[in-house]
Parts: structure tokens; sequence; C-alpha cells
């Protein structure tokens, strides 16, 4: 996630900004530069890779005044480089930029028949191309500053400077931006942590808010101008906890942090009112010939796989063929030349999938990836690329990615329902409504968080745990059972529930308790009897369900409600108090959360 950082005050801003980007780098972060007003100039510098690459540069170089602007990237529009790198000058403006531009492209399209040039392949180049424009003619900075921002749809936090101008501006509208109140000094930054050694106050920005900071002062306003007062606030975090945004561990923060992610993989994809889907650079082959599709990924990502396989088969009414990436390199199975093969994984560094790319590449199929992390081997060698815009994810065990891939499926389905004829723009319409609520029923299941916590202290002790959950919420409770295996080390098994009577229900005693993920669809009856089955044998249940079930909560051990939502957004919702669960037993286990024993990040080896 990019990172940004501005000082206006009396000592010297370079060394304060390369020490607050350090604090920074736990956001992850690709390339990283650096922007100083001095001697009526901002003078710029940029480097793809870290930090310390970025201080190595201009260590030894004159780089000497008292406001700048830093920034850490990681890449959402144009790969790593440092052409790509923030900060952005265009003429006399020097922008640094965090979030999407959704507009970004028909702007880029208007202001290049104004005559404009382009030099980076990013969304953020317009910002100081369109400041530019309005002072071309005749607004002052700050003036330009606000209708330019009037243009843009999306997501931002920006930092401003002009040459020859002492005036820092900033704004923000959906993400985060603060500003730190020091003595003699003003700084802005992302987040708390890469600040909070200089100060303990802090200005909370809200969207729309603009900071215009001069002459050692500071005021606020709206977008047209008007001033509106923000509370000063003192914040009493340590470092280590300011670093993971206050809470404990990154797995939490990324976990609650998925109302946002999912906000930002949908940005500029989907259009409502018109019932579409957009993608950028796909270059598909002719979908009208695709007979079967492929989805091949390791863990998590492969479950997300058989979820698109369920949306994808019950709408597009094409065979889809699910396959663990280090099964699918080596048996050779049987493409077609017209079949399309997906390619799922957060890192895009994982060498089973990589490998997997590699053979259908090698008979000469086009391989479309999704992936989140921008310029990574799977990204850049397969013919076309979704990128799930969840932001790093720094927690081993994968969360936010999960959540983003599966959007990414149920987008990637409407778009091809449309281009085949089986869906009709308000089949899409209908579907995307209900798409964009999830970030809102996603933060009312966090809100419920305590719950789930409850639950998951008083049965940790147990040993092993059995999930049961059907269709579309099969791959969630194998996904639930990852994740509480892999964080808190206790045994649990995924089964799909109509399978417990064969051979499962042998497990069942009071030392085996199960979680049931079942919403009231075709089949929850039929779960409601495999409850009833393991009730009489002892078992504890816990029942994750979308209302409340009158008959059956006297009988389990708990009910929680997850939101309702069509059958095939279930999932997104469903998997997230399996995450809680899994994450508040590890926790009150005391495991290691974020980097569990034994696994690693990104499985680049075999
Ligand atoms: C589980 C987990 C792993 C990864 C798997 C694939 O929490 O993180 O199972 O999902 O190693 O990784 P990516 O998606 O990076 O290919």
């Amino acid at each position: 996630m990019c990172g940004i950082v501005g000082y206006h005050g009396r000592e010297g801003a370079r060394d304060i900004l390369i020490d607050a980007l350090r604090r920074l780098e736990y956001r992850g972060y690709d390339s990283a530069g650096i922007a100083i007003s001095q001697d009526g100039s901002v003078k710029i510098a940029r480097k793809q890779g870290k930090v310390s690459d970025l201080w190595n540069a201009i260590c030894n170089e004159n780089f000497e005044g008292s406001m700048g602007l830093a920034h850490t990237r990681w890449a959402t529009h144009g790969v790593p480089s440092e052409r790509n790198a923030h900060p952005h000058k265009v003429g006399d403006i020097t922008v640094v930029h965090n979030g999407i531009i959704e507009n970004y492209l028909e702007l880029k399209e208007s202001l290049k028949q104004d005559g404009r040039t382009f030099v980076s392949d990013t969304d953020t180049e317009v910002i100081p191309h369109l400041i530019v424009n309005y002072l071309d003619k005749g607004s002052d900075f700050e003036e330009a500053v606000r209708l330019a921002l009037k243009r843009l749809k999306g997501s931002y936090a920006i930092g401003v400077m002009r040459d020859g101008s002492d005036t820092m501006i900033a704004a923000k509208k959906e993400s985060p931006l603060l500003v730190g109140v020091g003595k003699d000094e003003f700084m802005i930054a992302s987040d708390a942590p890469a600040i909070i050694n200089r100060t303990n106050s802090f200005i909370f920005l809200e969207d729309n808010d603009i900071v215009i900071i001069t002459n050692g002062e500071m005021r606020i306003t709206d977008f047209d101008g008007a001033a509106v007062n923000r509370e000063i606030k003192t914040v009493q975090w340590t470092g280590a906890m300011a670093e993971k945004g206050g809470y404990r561990h990154f797995m939490l923060k990324e976990i609650f942090e998925q109302p946002r992610a999912l906000t930002e993989t949908l940005i500029g994809r989907i259009r409502e009112e018109e019932g579409d889907v957009v993608f950028e650079d796909l270059n598909l082959p002719d979908v009208s010939k695709i007979r079967k599709i492929w989805m091949v990924a390791c863990g998590t990502s492969y479950h997300a796989c058989l979820i698109g396989k369920n949306m994808f088969e019950a709408n597009l009414r094409i065979p889809v063929e699910t396959d663990i990436a280090s099964e699918f390199r080596y048996r050779d199975p049987i493409l077609d030349k017209d079949d399309l093969v997906i390619l799922v994984s957060q890192s895009g560094e994982t060498a089973d999938t990589i490998a997997a790319m590699k053979e259908v590449k090698k008979k000469g199929l086009y391989t479309l990836a999704i992936c989140n992390v921008l310029g990574s081997t799977l990204s850049r060698d397969s013919h076309g690329v979704i990128y799930t815009h969840a932001g790093p994810e720094i927690g081993v065990a994968s969360t936010k990615a999960f959540t983003t891939q599966i959007s990414v499926f149920f987008m990637l389905m409407l778009y091809l329902g449309k281009l085949r004829g089986v869906l009709d723009g308000d089949d899409v319409r209908r579907h995307l409504t209900e798409l964009k609520k999830l970030p809102h029923h996603i933060t009312a299941i966090l809100k419920s968080s305590a719950a789930i916590e409850e639950i998951a202290q008083a049965n940790m002790h147990y040993g092993h745990f059995l999930y049961l959950g059907r269709g579309i919420n099969f791959p969630t409770v194998l996904e639930g059972a990852l994740k509480l295996k892999e964080i808190s080390y206790i045994h649990a098994e995924a089964y799909a529930a109509g399978e417990m009577k064969h051979g499962p229900i042998a497990l069942i005693d009071e030392n085996m308790p199960i979680v049931v993920v079942s919403p009231k669809d075709q089949t929850y009856k039929k779960t409601c009897s495999n409850i009833e089955e393991v009730i009489t044998r002892r078992g504890k249940v816990f029942l994750f369900t979308d209302s409340f079930d009158h008959d059956m909560a006297p009988k389990v051990n708990a009910v929680f409600v997850i939101p309702e939502t069509i059958y095939e957004l279930q999932p997104i919702l469903s998997i997230v108090p399996l995450q809680l669960m899994a994450y508040y037993m590890a926790n009150h286990l005391g495991t290691d959360v974020d980097q569990p024993r034994n696994l690693a990040k990104s499985v680049t080896v075999e």
C-alpha cells in the first residue's frame, strides 16, 4: 500500500522524511521517492527498490530545504519502476498520491487532446497535469488544486508542492491521511507510525478535507474552500502498535481492512447503471469459442478457484475444472486450444502456479492471471492479468487476498456472461447492486467480532475441529479449516456436509466441535439434519447462517448471523467470522500469528 509523508517546518526535511519512509516500510512497497523544496524549485529523487536504495542515491547530494514530500509506492497502475515512482512533477507542480483514480483514462485522453504529454503509466500523473491546466487558466495554487480534485473520481490521499511556493497542500478522499501537529512544524502522513517519533498530536482528516500549510500555519477547508474545523487528538500508541494501526497483528489488521480492499478492487471496474463490468488490457481471445475453463492455484487461492467454479458453472453454463497447481503441472491435462486457463495467486511468485502457467503457455493457450502483486512473475508472464487491489498482505495467512479474489471471479463471470450473451445488462446490474453492498456487510460482521472472540476463547482447548458446508460454501469451510490449522496448529478438517455420513461421522463425540456454514438456501434443511446427527452424538455445534433460526438456536451451542446476500457472494461474507475465529484462537493460544511455524508468505520453491 502506498505511503505518503510530508514535512513543513524549520528543520532539514530530507532526513526527517527518509526516517518517516523507513517507518512506513512495513506497509509493503516497490519503489520510493522524495521531493524537497530548495532555492525556489522542487528537487526530486526516485528509486525502484528499497528506501535504503533511495537514501544511498541522495545521501551525498545537496537536498537542503525545510519543506518536502516523500512516498513509498505499491504499484497499482504501471509496473514498479523509477519512471512510475512518485513524486510526479509536471511543470512546477509536484504530487504524491495514494489510492486509485478511477476515471484517469478519461482524464488522460482529454489532457492529451489539450496537447499534454505523459511520461509514466500511472493514474497519478493526471493530477499534476490537471493542476497545471488550472494554473495556466489563471487560478491561484489553492484554487487550482481544488478544481483539479473536483475532476477526480476514485480514492486518493495527495500531497502537493509548487516551485517557488512555501505552501504545501494535502487532501483526502477514501484513502487515509492525517496531519501531525508538532512544535513549529506540521507533517502529513498516511498513518501515525510514520511520524509518531516527532509528535503524538494528530488531526485525522475526513473525506473531502483539504489542508493548506503555509507560513508556519495550517488550515483545513472543504472542496469549495469553506473553512472546516477538526479536533487535534493525542494518541498514546507504542511504536509497534502504531505500525499495525493499533491492531495486535497484521492478520487482524488485514481482516479488518477487507471492506476497503474490496472497494478498491471494484473501483473503476463496475458500471452499475449501464450493467457493465470493464477490465483494462485483458486481450482475451474470442470468448464465444471457450468450451472449458481451468482455474489453477495453491492453498487459499485454490479455494477461491473452487468458489469461482461454482459461480461460473451456475451462471455461464461452461464446464470448469479446478486444479491444485502442483498437481496440474505434472499430470499433463487434456487442454483444448480454445480453453481459458485462469491462474490465481496473491503473490504472483508461487513456484507451482508459475510452472503451471508455463505448461499452459507451452501448449499455446491463452493464460489469465488473477494476482495481487503488480509486476510479479505471474502477472508479467501471463497474457492477461486482473489485479486484486487488496494492498500488501503481510500476515502469512491469507485473508483479504481471498475475499478480493472471489470478487474478481464474480466480476469476470459477469463480464464473460455478457460477452457470451448469457447475461444481459439487467442481470449484470442486479448482481453489481449486491456486490456493492459487500463492504458494508463485512463492516457489520466485523462489528460483532467480540462475539466470535468469546466462542474462540471458550473452545480453543479442543484438539480437533470439523468444518461442514455445502455448495459454494464447501470451499468456504475448506478455507476456514485451513486458517485454523495454519495459525493455531489445531487440527481441522472440512467436509461437504452431505459427506458426513460417508465417514467423518465416526469421529463425532463430545470432543469434536463442528463449525457449520449454512445460509438458508436449498440445502439448509439437509444441513440441519446433519446438525441433528451431530447433536445426537454429543458433538458441539457452531452455526453460521444468514438469518436467526428459532428452531435450531436452542439445539446448537452458538448461532452467528451473517448478512444476507446472493448465493455467489456468500463466501465473501461467511469466511470473515471463520477468519476471526481462527485468529482469536491462535492469539489466545499465544502462537506467532503473523509468522506461523514452518510457513512462508511466498512459496517460491516446489
Ligand atoms: C494460506 C496461504 C497459502 C497461500 C498459497 C498460495 O493462508 O496463504 O495457502 O494461499 O501459498 O499463495 P499465492 O496466493 O501467493 O500463490
